[in-house]
């Protein structure tokens, strides 16, 4: 990652009304954070255009020992500077990002403790951070709770997920006011999870609201490392305070020194399509160490022998008459896949330890991450895709099975470098709340969270180890993202949220993905899975009897399936259906395959939450540019200009649109592709279907 430019000077941004109350100003003067102390009590605010975002909020964090920071400290000093910069990711979203932010730098004291907060303050939003430094007098950095609170209001109303739930960020979002927040709300609303009472009411992050003053706020962190996630927990009147996922025997975070938190972040925007222009949470991660390399990281495309146990459900993971990772059918996927130029070809269900029943316990049979079933000849199949200019892609499905899989890494990514594998889909199925199983250092069970810090370190164990066999991660049932693909550009990119799969064995229904891109995008690439083609009468009911299942429908249309490329950014893209799926509509096809996973610009034509979205992006590597525009259930026409193009250049415009038939439910894979010519003047008009989209491919015309 290159830097451009940095600038730090100390610059006077802040201004003081006593020398207990600081207010920082974002680099364009818009976002006003300030900082107090008021009874010994630390708490900050924010406003934007003088209108109240977060309202007075106490900050602090209590150590193990009783040592609560939240409670009789005072300002010892105070520092600020001004920071200006622009770096280049290896790969991403666009080729520069700019980091421009004001930081005030407050020690406290408390009898004879001291604790650092740090803020930024950029013009899309604001972040903070505690600091312990390490203290002679300090026994114990363990954190029994930290008292971050985000004082809103009532009537702001929020896009959320349960957290403390069964399936992990694998739901749909429910849409109340921040009060609202609860497994009862949930249960009532969107889905029963009634029957999981353990864990409080809270709501992960992102956490994205419509304030009542109109701005759009979404409450996140980044740099999630030796720490556990955030939740935000309601506490009545619009305020929610921070809750941190417990290990085991109820220590928020175990820590042997300084403690150094996550950014808590605060988005803020004027409108929809601003929040997804935000780079707060990236620029708040690290660039990779000096010594690193991480050059052998590329982004890509593949296809997988995967749909057809998820989606079509004509094969099975374990071994069967139908069992799916079978030599022959993977060398055809492979011939198709490499005519077709993917990078790789996921194959699900090759290795032992899978069986009817694997899922969703965490206590089944351990996988094996060596061991191949007996049709699959992983050697064999490893050199017919390089003979092909293609790598398989590996899978590691551990079932929440932490400790099985961490005696076999090293084995694990010895075997797949050998073969040549350069990505892992990595799963952590384990559909019960608080049951990742860990044996304690005097060998007892313990049950610990998907999100604890015990899954945050695992993570960063899996990714380091990873990179030094030069494999990238594509994790499901991850932690969320924080923007560490900044410093380990091969966490390449992750599930975290009710994906694609859903639509094949049950529903996420029309709107889910039109929140998407505002809630969990937010944090960063996703591995969705777009691309089924087939959209109805795709599954069977077994995969034996080969009886069509007529109630599996993806709520989605074929046009939509292509935007989803565009709207959805991920470094590894798949296409998730079957080659026999995709010959039937080969022009479609070929926007799959030409559309870039690599960018230099994007541009949010127009959007709402759950609704719309349009997004233009420009090919990294050419004058192209791409558009992708998906509607919820309800059709909409859009009026397009494309003043973005270079002026006095003509260009081929290339539209996959829906027809006046089209439907998500009734007519889902019928399309229509219009050719032209365009110019930067041009203006087109544009119809979605009901639940439908459209994808336009513009190249230059030379
Ligand atoms: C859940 C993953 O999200 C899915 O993609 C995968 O096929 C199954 N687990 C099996 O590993």
């Amino acid at each position: 990652m290159k830097h451009l430019l940095t600038v730090i000077h100390l610059i006077l941004f802040v201004s003081c009304i006593s020398l207990d109350n600081k207010t920082v100003k974002s680099p364009d003067s818009s976002i006003k954070l300030n900082f107090q102390i008021s009874n010994g009590q630390p708490f900050y605010s924010i406003k934007k255009d003088n209108k109240v975002i977060v309202e007075k909020s106490l900050l602090g964090i209590i150590l193990k020992n009783e040592l609560d920071f939240s409670n009789g400290v005072k300002i010892e000093s105070v520092s600020s500077s001004s920071h200006s910069s622009k770096w280049s990711p290896q790969f991403g979203e666009q080729s520069n990002i700019k980091n421009i932010y004001n930081e005030l730098i407050v020690s406290l004291v408390k009898d004879n403790f001291n604790m650092k907060l740090s803020f930024r303050v950029f013009d899309d939003g604001v972040a903070f951070k505690y600091n312990i430094p390490n203290q002679d007098n300090i026994s114990s950095y363990d954190i029994i709770d930290e008292k971050t609170h985000f004082n809103l209001s009532s009537q702001d109303k929020a896009w959320w997920i349960p957290a403390f739930s069964y399936r992990r960020y694998e739901f749909l979002h429910a849409h109340s006011s921040v009060d609202s927040i609860s497994k009862k709300y949930f249960s009532k609303n969107v889905e029963d999870i009634s029957y999981d009472t353990l864990g409080i009411n809270a709501a992960h992050t992102p956490f994205t609201l419509k304030k009542k003053n109109g701005y759009y706020v979404s409450i996140h962190e980044a740099n999630l490392i030796n720490y556990s996630s955030m939740t935000l927990a309601p506490r009545g009147n619009g305020k929610l305070e921070a809750e941190l996922y417990p290990w085991s025997d109820g220590t928020k975070v175990k820590l042997e020194s300084e403690i150094s938190s996550p950014w808590r972040t605060i988005q803020i925007a004027d409108n929809s399509s601003d929040l997804l222009l935000s780079n707060m949470i990236i620029n708040l991660n690290d660039d990779p160490n000096e010594s690193s390399d991480y050059s052998w990281v590329k982004p890509g495309k593949y296809m997988g022998v995967w749909w057809e146990m998820i989606g079509t459900n004509e094969s099975t993971w374990w071994p069967s008459a139908n069992h799916g990772a079978n030599n022959k059918k993977v060398k055809n996927y492979l011939d198709f896949a490499s005519s077709h130029k993917f990078d790789g070809l996921l194959v699900e269900g090759w290795n032992i330890g899978w069986h009817p029943e694997w899922c969703c316990s965490g206590d089944g049979n351990p996988f094996s991450f060596t061991k191949t079933q007996k049709d699959f000849n992983l050697p064999l199949l490893s050199q017919y895709a390089l003979d092909r200019g293609i790598r398989l892609v590996g899978h590691h499905e551990t079932g929440g099975q932490i400790e099985n899989y961490e005696d076999q890494l090293e084995d694990a990514f010895k075997l797949y470098k050998k073969n040549g594998i350069k990505f892992i889909k990595t799963g952590y199925v384990n559909d019960v709340s608080k049951n990742i199983k860990r044996i304690d250092e005097s060998g007892n069970v313990k049950y610990e969270w998907h999100h604890g810090q015990y899954m945050i370190e695992h993570n960063q164990r899996v990714i380091e180890k990873a990179a030094e066999y030069q494999i990238s991660i594509i994790k499901h049932e991850p932690i969320k993202d924080t923007g560490l693909r900044r410093k380990y550009p091969n966490f390449i990119s992750r599930e975290g949220a009710k994906g694609q799969e859903f639509n094949g064995f049950s529903s996420n229904g029309v709107d889910h993905i039109t929140i998407l891109p505002f809630t969990r995008m937010l944090s960063g690439p996703m591995d969705y899975t777009p691309g089924i083609f087939k959209l109805k009468n795709f599954r069977y009911v077994a995969p034996d009897n080969k009886v069509i299942d007529e109630g599996a429908i993806v709520p989605s249309t074929i046009t939509k399936e292509l935007a989803l490329y565009v709207v959805l950014y991920s470094p590894m893209q798949m296409a998730a259906d079957l080659p026999k799926h995709y010959i039937e509509h080969p022009e479609a096809f070929e926007f799959i395959k030409n559309v870039p996973v690599d960018w230099s610009e994007k541009i949010i034509i127009d959007s709402e939450i759950g609704s719309h979205l349009i997004i233009a992006r420009k090919d990294k590597l050419s004058d192209n540019w791409y558009l992708g525009g998906i509607t919820n259930n309800e059709p909409r026409t859009v009026k397009l200009n494309f003043s973005f193009l270079e002026d006095d250049k003509v260009y081929n415009l290339n539209i996959f649109r829906d027809t006046e038939e089209t439907h998500w439910k009734e007519n889902p894979m019928k399309y229509e592709i219009v050719s032209r010519l365009i110019s930067s003047n041009s203006i087109i008009n544009l119809n979605m279907a009901e639940g439908g989209g459209f994808a336009i491919e513009i190249t230059s015309n030379k």
